[in-house]
């Protein structure tokens, strides 16, 4: 419990959250893994191989996440904050939990709207539009887009670790917790913590205690939340 009195309610959310603003997950049916090559478009070897593919991949989402608006279970989570510390920690590289209104918002797996160069991934970019090849940096090389790829460092990950720590309310939502480190994540939660989870198929948490699904879409789920705090506070 904090001095200002509102409790710091955590929520880790993944590609589920944003499926019913129409924007694929990765390991569903109809998933971006099931229509793409992983490791062709989402590692360090496939941009050396092939940084067209890439880019083609990547200005794609974009003009997807670019169409679709935040749904009721963003809504959900953004609303949360009149009660409570909010922090969301997501693997999503979209901007809908920002849109929704969500003010600390934490990014694992990079931005779709954010570039860098090649060579350096602290010299970040806006980007709205589509990444060409032959577009460079100011220090002269490849601009690529700003997302973690398979292989590679999670940045943010000591930040996010530190978040789950200082949870008091801990809401895991439209995430199959298989990529690691952000499925390692719910390990720093303090024991006690009341769990909830937010899935349709909810995905196995053992050994922690205290998981309360809350079987269902993200945004069926998310408004079943909201009655459940507003009942245990
Ligand atoms: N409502 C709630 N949950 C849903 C919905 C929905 N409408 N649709 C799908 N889900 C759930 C699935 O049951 C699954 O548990 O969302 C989860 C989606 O899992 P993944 O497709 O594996 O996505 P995610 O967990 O976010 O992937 C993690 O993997 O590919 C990398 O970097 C990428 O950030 C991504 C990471």
């Amino acid at each position: 419990m904090h001095n200002n009195m509102k409790k710091h309610l955590v929520v880790l959310t993944g590609a589920g959250v944003s499926a019913e603003s129409g924007l694929p997950t990765f390991r569903d049916a109809n998933g971006l893994w099931m229509g793409h090559d992983v490791y062709e478009v989402a590692s360090p070897e496939g941009w050396k191989k092939d940084p067209a593919l890439v880019l083609d991949f990547y200005n794609q989402r974009r003009r997807d996440v670019a169409k679709v608006s935040p749904n009721e279970a963003h809504l959900a989570i953004a609303e949360l904050q009149q009660q409570y510390k909010v922090t969301v920690i997501t693997q999503n590289i979209d901007d809908l939990h920002e849109r929704a209104g969500s003010k600390n918002v934490l990014h694992l797996h990079g931005e779709i709207f954010t570039m860098r160069s090649e060579k350096d991934d602290t010299a970040l970019y806006n980007i709205k539009g589509d990444i060409h090849l032959g577009d460079k940096a100011r220090d002269g090389h490849q601009y690529r887009p700003h997302v973690v790829w398979f292989g590679e460092q999670v940045p943010n990950i000591l930040r996010a670790r530190d978040i789950m720590a200082d949870a008091d309310i801990f809401v895991l939502a439209g995430t199959s917790l298989q990529v690691y480190p952000a499925a390692g994540l719910i390990d720093y939660l303090d024991e006690q913590v009341p769990k909830y989870i937010i899935d349709k198929n909810p995905p196995f948490t053992a050994p922690h205690h205290n998981f309360y699904p809350v079987k269902g879409t993200a945004t069926e789920g998310m408004k079943e939340l909201l009655k459940i705090l507003s009942e245990n506070g």
